[in-house]
């Protein structure tokens, strides 16, 4: 289990290229594209420092999403919520699946492959899955972790002890150089730690511009894979009759990025390409929407009613409810949607750090649960040079150059808000500013709302206890928060 970093860091960064291919043969198809890791790093979001011609291409077939959110900052809650439209705490799916982690979504939820193959749809995903279990899921034809030579690397040690050289985002594997193999249909692209862009949430150090620097190879990997699979979609005849969805499961692995629920680490890429929708092709949108939202579409898209059902067990017995909707409209005229929700729990086993977020409009208010624990740090972010490079200067007391400090990281008030109008990095908490006390309530409200309507176990916490025996209510604690 000591090597559990290297695999999760292996599959999450290798396998940057992750498709469900899901035909139906005669009418619709769609070809959902999710990244991993992977944020704003291309040329679409005007970061002209990286060269992604293939996603370039497609943006110009697309709407490009400039206020896309996943609601949980980590890897399979994020597949799990892509895959059935259903938040964490719903879904049941509430951190990594693999290894010691071992979180499942609840038996009874009703997935995209499952509603799919109930109506006579094919389903396929490639790459990436890290989503259980199997029969949730249940996807005609599955090339993934679970048989690909990416578990074998997982389980073999000594590939596991051979890791290291491929570089902390993998960026060196398949690039031609000895020991590294090959992958053909890839030209890696290049980058100096000068020429990156760093985002504000990230320390501006040589450590962390050489760690950029590599993951802008590994998107290279991925733009150019991209562009592969839509040049065979495009041969095989089904560019006319395909959705494309292009998106990303979670923040970049870099501090305030992936596991928070902050902009940094819960903003993603989204572009969405019909050829049924060509009048706002190239155009962006300042909607805003969730990868819950990637559910109800690809129903909508293909005309498969979402069923009535109940979970029980993690929905108490409650209808439930897609709080997403299809994005279709938006392909046609700009809609006036300002509202997303954000729900996290865990990464892995060990990270327990609820949070629940509501962001409307400029403001993004983030509710911590367990605000008197120590945020938690997973493991491969924790050997990532980024963050030791953060440990180690803060521990010489030298500059961090960044725009927080480790302490304020680690230690958070338990109600975040923010307006992102006067302070766009989210730095200055405005929860506890009287002039703001009717955003904060307004804000508190939805969110309640909306964790009650999905069935959220956590909706009473942290200074009661959700009773359910008779109507479902919230019993105070006295522990004094
Ligand atoms: C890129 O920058 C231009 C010019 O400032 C702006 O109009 C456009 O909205 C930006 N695109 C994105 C995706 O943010
Ligand atoms: C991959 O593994 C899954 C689960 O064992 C299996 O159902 C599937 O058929 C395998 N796919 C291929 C292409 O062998
Ligand atoms: C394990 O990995 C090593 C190094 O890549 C390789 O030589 C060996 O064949 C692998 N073992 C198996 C069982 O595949
Ligand atoms: C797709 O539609 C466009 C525009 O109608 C047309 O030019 C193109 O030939 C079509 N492609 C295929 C493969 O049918
Ligand atoms: C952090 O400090 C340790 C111990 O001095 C050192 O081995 C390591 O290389 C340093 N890492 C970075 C990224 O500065």
């Amino acid at each position: 289990m000591a090597f559990s970093y290297r695999f999760s860091a292996f599959v999450g960064l290798l396998v940057v290229l992750n498709s469900c291919v899901i035909g139906e043969p005669k009418r619709r198809n769609v070809l959902l594209i999710i990244a991993d890791d992977a944020g704003f790093e291309s040329d679409v979001y005007n970061n002209t420092a990286i060269r992604t011609p293939h996603l370039r291409a497609l943006a110009r077939r697309s709407l490009v999403f400039r206020n896309a959110f996943t609601s949980v900052s980590s890897c399979s809650p994020s597949r799990a919520a892509i895959l059935t439209g259903l938040p964490q705490h719903q879904s049941g799916m509430y951190g990594l699946h693999q290894d010691v982690h071992h979180f499942n979504s609840f038996d009874g939820v009703q997935s995209l492959p499952l509603l799919l193959g109930q109506a006579g749809i094919r389903t396929g995903i490639i790459g990436k899955k890290h989503v259980g279990p199997g029969a949730v899921y249940p996807f005609d034809f599955a090339y993934t972790e679970e048989n690909s030579s990416v578990l074998q690397v997982g389980r073999n040690i000594t590939r596991i002890k051979l890791l290291p050289q491929y570089g902390p985002f993998c960026e060196r594997f398949g690039n031609g150089d000895s020991g590294m193999g090959r992958i053909p249909d890839w030209t890696p692209e290049h980058y100096s730690p000068e020429e990156v862009k760093v985002p504000y949430f990230i320390p501006d150090t040589p450590v962390s511009r050489a760690d950029l620097a590599a993951q802008y190879t590994t998107i290279s990997r991925l733009d150019q894979g991209i562009g592969l699979v839509l040049k065979e979609l495009r041969e095989a005849g089904f560019e006319n009759d395909t959705l494309v969805i292009y998106s990303s499961d979670n923040g970049i692995p870099f501090p305030n990025g992936r596991t928070n629920l902050y902009w940094s680490g819960t903003a993603e890429p989204l572009l969405v390409s019909s050829p049924e929708h060509r009048q706002r092709w190239g155009q962006q949108s300042q909607a805003y929407v969730s990868l819950l939202d990637i559910t109800p579409t690809i129903l909508d898209w293909l005309s498969v009613p979402y069923p009535a059902h109940s979970l029980v067990g993690g929905g108490r017995g409650q209808r439930v409810e897609l709080t997403g909707r299809s994005l279709l409209p938006a392909l046609e005229a700009e809609p006036l949607w300002d509202t997303v929700f954000g729900s996290q729990s865990l990464h892995e086993v060990t990270m327990y750090y609820p949070m629940r977020a509501v962001h409307q409009g400029p403001y993004r208010l983030v509710h911590n649960l367990n605000y008197k624990m120590p945020f938690p740090i997973d493991q491969d972010f924790y050997v990532s040079p980024t963050f030791q490079d953060l440990l180690n200067r803060t521990q010489a007391g030298q500059p961090l150059s960044w725009f927080k400090t480790l302490q304020g990281y680690y230690y958070r008030s338990r109600w975040e808000l923010y307006d992102s109008r006067a302070d766009p990095t989210e730095t200055r908490n405005l929860a506890d500013d009287p002039a703001y006390a009717p955003v904060l309530e307004g804000l508190q409200s939805r969110l309640l709302k909306w964790q009650w309507v999905t069935s959220d176990p956590w909706v009473c916490g942290p200074d009661a206890v959700l009773e359910t025996k008779l109507s479902p209510q919230c019993r105070p604690l006295f522990n004094g928060l």
